[in-house]
């Protein structure tokens, strides 16, 4: 397993492009392999994630070309997928099987979905549950856990009263809409990304939103009009990557970092808001539209942060940044206290215990709850670098770098590619940029 070692940095400079968006790539790739004809999409993630899932699709029988950053995918239209005969492997990529779940319940053939250790441990019934109102027909381990054996059935629609804010159970539902009879409602509890909904709309799928509800149509077998169609995409930067480097230069005082291309959807950017209010400076400049994604460019300089609370609706918002956000948290002057947010325990890793864990390694004063942890600010005192076990969770393993990188002393990240999940240049970009 490879170790980096982080050292302490006076600034952050220069200019990052960012790999696209993971969230919006995986959606991307599926919707690709569902419509009629080929699609191109451009600045797909490098995430490997987002390759588990183009695997999956290969698997069921859509063509995929990859070269670098731009895939190109040719679908059979809505019901033109096929049989595995191999069991589909989401490796780490909760989003792969999740969303994948709502398509394959639809199917006219039965597939066995899994995924690697930390999956096997991540729970489904939050999908399994309305997947099998609409008539699917799903057995997990325990009920809850993959293995997935997923038969296909007719699938019927529902309005779904989502009892989590959740975008994967959001997407695994109007996802399996696309298979049902009628229309399919979901009505989310607060706010969550809306990738789906977008990528379903450039794709020609018809779907409305009112409110917190969404409604996706149903496409019957041989409605030639309704279909899905190949589109020509390009993927935004994905802002959750950009976070970490976000962070990493408001920790630096003498930072200077342009980050191209950024995705900007406002279901994803509370977090640049958080940063506002906590006095980052972060410029917004070049917003664009681009195919119902909004994208621009981000220029970040040093500032002394000042720490703050999240909780409630804005836990979704953000959720993906928690970790970096509670990685800041001791270089701030109040500290960062997080609520609300149990989900954090059944991310790729308890991101919770591992960021508690951690936190403490470097010296920071941590209190753990069973919902989120307060960690106190710059008065408590300065961390110091140590080891790092990031428990096989890229996130984790990003957000200590960054935090090395303002500790005295040495920081050793263990197992880091496991941040290749999300980022597979992560650390080169982060040397690149980094001037001690
Ligand atoms: C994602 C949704 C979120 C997020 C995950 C990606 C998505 O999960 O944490 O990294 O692409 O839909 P939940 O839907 O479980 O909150």
């Amino acid at each position: 397993m490879k170790k980096e070692t982080i050292r302490a940095a006076r600034a952050l400079t220069g200019g990052l492009q960012l790999p696209g968006d993971k969230s919006i790539s995986h959606r991307y790739g599926m919707i690709a392999a569902l419509a009629e004809g080929a699609s191109e999409l451009r600045n797909f993630a490098a995430a490997r994630d987002c390759h588990s899932t183009l695997s999956c699709m290969k698997s069921l029988g859509a063509e995929i070309a990859v070269d670098k950053s731009t895939v190109k995918i040719t679908g059979h239209g809505l019901h033109g997928l096929k049989k595995s005969w191999r069991t589909l492997d989401a490796e780490n990529s909760g989003t792969t099987i999740r969303l994948l779940s709502g398509i394959l319940s639809g199917q006219t053939f039965n597939t066995k979905i899994t995924g690697d250790a930390s999956l096997q441990k991540r729970p489904m019934k939050r999908v399994v549950s309305p997947l099998r109102q609409m008539g699917a027909d799903i057995a997990a381990k325990d009920d809850d856990f993959p293995p997935l054996e997923i038969h296909g059935s007719k699938l019927h629609a529902i309005h779904y009263e989502m009892p989590m804010a959740s975008a994967q159970v959001k997407s695994a539902v109007l996802l399996a809409g696309l298979f049902a009879e009628g229309e399919t409602r979901v009505t989310e509890p607060a706010t969550t990304r809306d990738h789906t909904e977008l990528a379903l709309a450039e794709f020609g799928a018809h779907i409305e939103k009112q409110g917190r509800t969404i409604t996706v149509h149903g496409i019957a077998k041989g409605d030639g009009k309704s279909t899905l169609q190949g589109r020509s995409l390009d993927v935004p930067g994905d802002l959750s990557a950009a976070v970490f480097f976000v962070a990493a230069a408001s920790l630096l005082p003498d930072s200077n970092l342009f980050i191209g291309n950024v995705g900007l959807n406002p279901t994803r950017s509370a977090i640049l808001d958080f940063f506002h209010s906590m006095g980052a400076s972060i410029t917004v400049v070049n917003l664009q539209s681009l195919q119902g994604e909004v994208v621009g460019d981000l220029t970040v300089k040093g500032a002394a942060l000042k720490g703050g609370v999240i909780s409630g609706n804005l836990v979704p918002l953000l959720i993906d940044e928690l970790p970096m956000l509670a990685a800041l948290g001791p270089f701030t002057e109040q500290g960062i206290e997080i609520r609300d947010a149990g989900e954090l325990r059944v991310k790729e890793s308890d991101r919770i215990a591992a960021l508690a864990e951690n936190l403490k390694s470097m010296g920071a004063k941590v209190e753990e709850r069973p919902d989120g942890l307060r960690v106190e600010g710059r008065s408590a005192g300065k961390l110091h670098g140590a080891e790092i076990e990031p428990h096989g969770d890229h996130r984790i393993a990003m957000a200590f770098a960054v935090a090395g990188l303002a500790a005295d002393g040495e920081t050793i990240i263990r197992d880091a590619d496991c941040a290749g999940v999300s980022y597979p240049t992560f650390f080169e970009e982060l040397r690149r940029l980094s001037e001690s």
